[in-house]
């Protein structure tokens, strides 16, 4: 049996990919490493806490000896690596957790798995050496800083961050790579656009506007609401990422877009009409610093050299997750209640 360690497997993605591979893998054992930060939420893995093929463990990635361990004492072969601190706006009313979380957390796991794997860069094929093992780092199109009215992001593409977020990321797929380059560690690094789905911790556009049109509050559009995202379903974000775990080329990074171009007022319309409110709930607020005008990914390498495609088309993806928070209101309400949610009553007139 193969043990994966998923970190941030307690946050929004990690949890829909903790499911997916148990269901698609049972024969894989997954280790989840949490520090149940705000986003973090054990209430998202409530079907599988007691698989006998998952272990939760609480702690913080920049713990050296703690990661160690689990590597010795599961014998890690494959790493995932979701846990970071994920939202723009935090980032711009405080950078240095980004920094210390996203880079130099990511910094222990890739040492970690340099000294259990035995990668040693003058004899990546002795004995000892360890088969079959990868470290994926979960990057974000973000990196690549903002496009004109033209053109998709390639991988190729110069990473040029603009916000103390995607430049926390950049810096750590700059480090993974590294650890490629210089010591041959197996690495594949994925980028992919805003996701959307089950499970959002409600300060990122779409589950805001969501709960808010559901209780009729307002709906704070940054600036003239015309800034473009690529929006992909979690789920096919998911699939992507386990294809690219089993079948992607080591060293490669591979770009996951759901050819789902939107302005975010396009999407706070959507909200509206599938809910049947007023327009009247849009208040256009201060545009966020540094906001990116447009993100749009090409993902031409993914789809041609691994054969991954995204299954939801927005609509769809759109109606099931509408459904799935009027669905959920106890999992909404233990979030609302919860002191963080002050945040966005100082951001916005919100929740
Ligand atoms: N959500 C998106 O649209 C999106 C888009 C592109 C890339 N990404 C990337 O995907 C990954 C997951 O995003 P998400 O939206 O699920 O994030 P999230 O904020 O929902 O979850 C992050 C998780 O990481 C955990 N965490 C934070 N700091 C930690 C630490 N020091 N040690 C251990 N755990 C820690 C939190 O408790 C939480 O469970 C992130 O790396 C993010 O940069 C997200």
């Amino acid at each position: 049996m193969e043990t994966i360690l998923v970190t941030g497997g307690a946050g929004f993605i990690g949890s829909n990919f903790i499911k997916h591979i148990l269901q698609e893998h049972p024969d894989s054992y997954i280790v989840n490493l949490d520090l149940l930060t705000y986003a973090g939420n054990l209430e998202n893995l409530k079907e599988i806490e007691n698989n006998e093929n998952y272990t939760f463990i609480k702690g913080d990635i920049r713990d050296r000896e703690l990661v160690d361990n689990i590597f010795s004492e599961f014998r890690i072969k494959k790493v995932v690596h979701f846990a970071a601190e994920s939202h723009v706006d935090r980032s711009i009313e405080d950078p240095e957790i980004f920094l210390s979380t996203n880079i130099l957390g990511t910094q222990v796991l890739l040492d970690a798995a340099k000294k259990h794997w035995k990668i040693n860069p003058d004899d990546k094929y002795c004995d000892e050496y360890i088969d079959n093992v990868k470290y994926l780092q979960v990057s974000t199109d973000e990196v690549y800083g903002a496009l004109g009215k033209e053109g998709k992001f390639s991988e190729d593409l110069p990473l040029l961050p603009n916000s103390p977020y995607s430049a926390s990321k950049a810096s750590a797929d700059l480090i993974v790579r590294a650890y490629h380059k210089t010591f041959g560690l197996p690495i594949n690094i994925t980028r992919c656009s805003n996701n959307y789905g089950p499970y959002q911790f409600p300060e990122k556009l779409i589950p805001l506007m969501i709960i808010n049109c559901i209780k009729d509050k307002e709906l704070p559009v940054y600036g003239d609401g015309m800034q473009i995202r690529d929006w992909l379903h979690v789920k096919d974000h998911c699939s992507a990422i386990e294809t690219v775990l089993y079948k992607g080329r080591i060293g490669e990074i591979y770009n996951i877009g759901g050819n789902n171009e939107k302005a975010n007022i396009e999407i706070v319309q959507l909200i509206i009409s599938t809910l049947g409110k007023s327009n009247n709930l849009i208040k256009y607020v201060k545009d966020r610093p540094g906001h990116d005008r447009r993100y749009a990914i090409d993902n031409t390498k993914i789809t041609t050299e691994l054969g991954w495609k995204p299954s939801y088309t927005f609509e769809q993806g759109m109606k099931e997750t509408i459904e799935w928070y009027l669905n959920n209101t106890e999992w909404i309400n233990n979030i609302i209640s919860n002191d963080y949610m002050k945040y966005y009553e100082k951001m916005y007139s919100g929740i």
